[in-house]
């Protein structure tokens, strides 16, 4: 029996938006202010800077994966141990109940009665957003299907502001999987309080999906489309953000073999870009950027992977209603 078909039929009300959920819950990167996203960037800095900070005394987070992840998962379970709190969880669905048929439901109430904070990954599309509906724990989203990854736009925006100096006026490129790329999807929408200038770089079957195009219209984001992966377009970029290609979301097994390699960078790629131009990835990648792009000056992705852990601080400690200027040791 697989547990996809046991939640899909018996959670089959799970909605995208709703404006219902308990107040500290980070579900979508549009539930957070300009100012509110300005001060965790600061204070993810402040956890660069002082990453071991006792705070979480007490304090128990699950950790729920129903997709498979190795980033988000063990940054925020690092984040919560170098907090000092304790973390439960599963990484393996196969292991839980859900494969005896209980519904997402039924899981997050009875974990609710565990722990202090949920930080869930589940394939379905607001599925986050649901569980605030069902528990009054806080739950922070660590991707739900192909909407949204608001942890993931933290530090992303963080790492933009730490190499660029700023996050106003920028040309972001993203390129490749636009369609079912979350982490896209949620930076595009965090960025609008930016003034951005955005490139998308996408196949016809991978496009920046309509309702993300209209949210560019309605917020005044300038966007151009393309199909080719230019030069042009790359020595304009103060950020690339390169994206893999979602073979877990295609149901048409074919149509991911027809669309896997179209866009590749090579650090040759790069030769009249701007000074400034750093390559972002939220990883893993596959091989759309090719290993020696690595020694690049201009490769930050694995810099990137690591301000996740500070990032994931700061949203922890944000859900858990914990003032670390007041708490903090130092
Ligand atoms: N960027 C990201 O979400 O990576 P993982 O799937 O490894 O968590």
């Amino acid at each position: 029996m697989g547990y996809s078909l046991t939640l899909q039929s018996q959670d089959i009300h799970i909605r995208k938006h709703s404006n219902d959920m308990n107040s500290n819950s980070l579900v979508s990167i549009d539930d957070i202010s300009r100012d509110e996203i300005l001060d965790l960037i600061e204070r993810a800095r402040f956890f660069e800077e002082h990453p071991d900070q006792k705070i979480l005394d007490g304090k128990v987070v699950a950790t729920l994966f129903f997709e498979p992840s190795t980033r988000t998962r063990l940054s925020f379970e690092t984040a919560v141990n170098r907090l000092g709190g304790r973390v439960i969880g599963f990484s393996d669905v196969s292991t839980t109940s859900s494969s005896k048929g209980e519904t997402l439901k039924d899981t997050i109430k009875m974990v609710s009665n565990y722990v202090d904070l949920i930080i869930m990954r589940h394939y379905l599309e607001g599925a986050a957003r649901y569980a605030t509906e069902v528990t009054d724990v806080p739950v922070i989203n660590a991707g739900d299907g192909a909407n949204q990854h608001p942890s993931q736009t933290m530090l992303d925006l963080y790492s933009i502001s730490k190499t660029q100096g700023r996050l106003d006026n920028l040309t972001i490129t993203m390129v490749g999987d636009l369609k079912y790329g979350r982490t896209v999807h949620s930076l595009l929408m965090a960025l609008r309080y930016f003034n951005p200038t955005f490139h998308f770089v996408a196949c016809d079957e991978l496009k920046m999906p309509k309702e993300y195009k209209e949210f560019c219209d309605a917020n005044g984001l300038r966007y151009y489309e393309h199909t080719e992966f230019s030069q042009d377009v790359i020595n304009q970029s103060d950020i690339l953000y390169m994206t893999r290609v979602q073979r877990e979301r295609f149901t048409d097994i074919m149509e991911y073999e027809r669309v896997k390699n179209l866009y590749n960078l090579h650090a040759s790629m790069l030769d009249d870009s701007k000074p400034n131009l750093r390559v972002l990835h939220p990883l893993p990648r596959v091989n759309e950027i090719a290993q020696d792009v690595d020694d690049n000056p201009k490769a930050y992705y694995f810099e990137q992977a690591r301000n996740g852990l500070y990032a994931r601080q700061a949203i922890i400690c944000k859900a858990l209603g914990i003032d670390i200027y007041k708490e903090a040791a130092v």
